[in-house]
């Protein structure tokens, strides 16, 4: 899946890909990320690839498949060490779905905390550079993500605006941090308030961070890493990638 094409453009882009892929057959081309000729093994993944497809319903979730191994391979990193879990910005919970069952974090002595309105980004901390004022208000988004995860007792959903409702309720100890509010403000507030709680080895994944039209993100992030002694690793999928000292 590609965004921001219309049908015209949209069609020559498959044309486009279909000649590629008679060059290269071993094509990836998704998510705004083509790679030609690479293993991509997470496909050989029988327990990563079990769990995403049980948690993929749409397209666009299935097209974020890289992201997705990304995410597991970390988490499958930070399950080894002390700390909780925690996501910033859930939506419908996708991601930890497919993570939850990946590393069957019901048996796992560990929290993880979900934080997000429910409602989209709040008007005040929208992004100035780009419209994601995205219609996110889905009737009953909180209650379809607390039946998700009803099954793990050590998944708590909370609904509250980042980075307030972290002063109420949030752990102190972190092993797995994923940021995803689509807004430079909250994210900031986020990492305010819980980069200095992640553990030595402990990892930082900022959905957001390579994608150009979420580089308001990018810029806020950067100087808080700089400022903080580190610098953060772009990766392909668009994700950024902080490992703690
Ligand atoms: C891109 S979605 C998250 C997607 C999710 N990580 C997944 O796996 O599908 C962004 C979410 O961030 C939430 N959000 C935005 N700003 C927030 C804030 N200040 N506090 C809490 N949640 C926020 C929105 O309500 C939305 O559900």
């Amino acid at each position: 899946m590609f965004y921001g094409l219309d049908d015209a453009k949209a069609a020559r882009f498959r044309e486009a890909m279909a000649a590629i892929g008679e060059c290269y057959p071993r094509l990836f081309a998704s998510d705004m990320l083509i790679t030609v000729d690479r293993n991509m093994s997470f496909y050989d993944d029988t327990q990563f690839m079990r769990s995403f497809q049980a948690a993929a319903e749409t397209a666009q979730e299935r097209s974020l498949i890289w992201r997705l191994h990304v995410l597991a391979w970390a988490g499958e990193h930070c399950r080894h060490l002390a700390g909780d879990f925690v996501e910033c910005g859930v939506f419908r919970g996708f991601s930890t779905a497919v993570l939850a069952h990946y590393l069957d974090f019901g048996k796992l002595p560990k929290q993880w905390f979900l934080y997000d309105t429910f409602s989209g980004v709040p008007e005040d901390q929208r992004n100035s550079n780009h419209d994601n004022s995205e219609v996110f208000q889905v009737s009953e988004l909180q209650a379809y993500v607390s039946k998700r995860f009803e099954k793990y007792p050590n998944i708590q959903v909370v609904r509250g605006r980042v980075p307030e409702v972290l002063a109420e309720q949030a752990p102190a100890s972190i092993a797995f941090l994923h940021i995803d509010m689509n807004s430079a403000d909250a994210e900031l507030g986020a990492l305010e308030q819980l980069f200095g709680r992640v553990v030595p080895g402990g990892m930082v994944i900022l959905d957001d961070y390579g994608w150009f039209y979420y580089n308001e993100q990018k810029h806020v992030e950067d100087a808080f890493f700089v400022g903080a002694g580190y610098r953060v690793l772009e990766l392909p999928t668009g994700q950024g990638l902080i490992v703690k000292r």
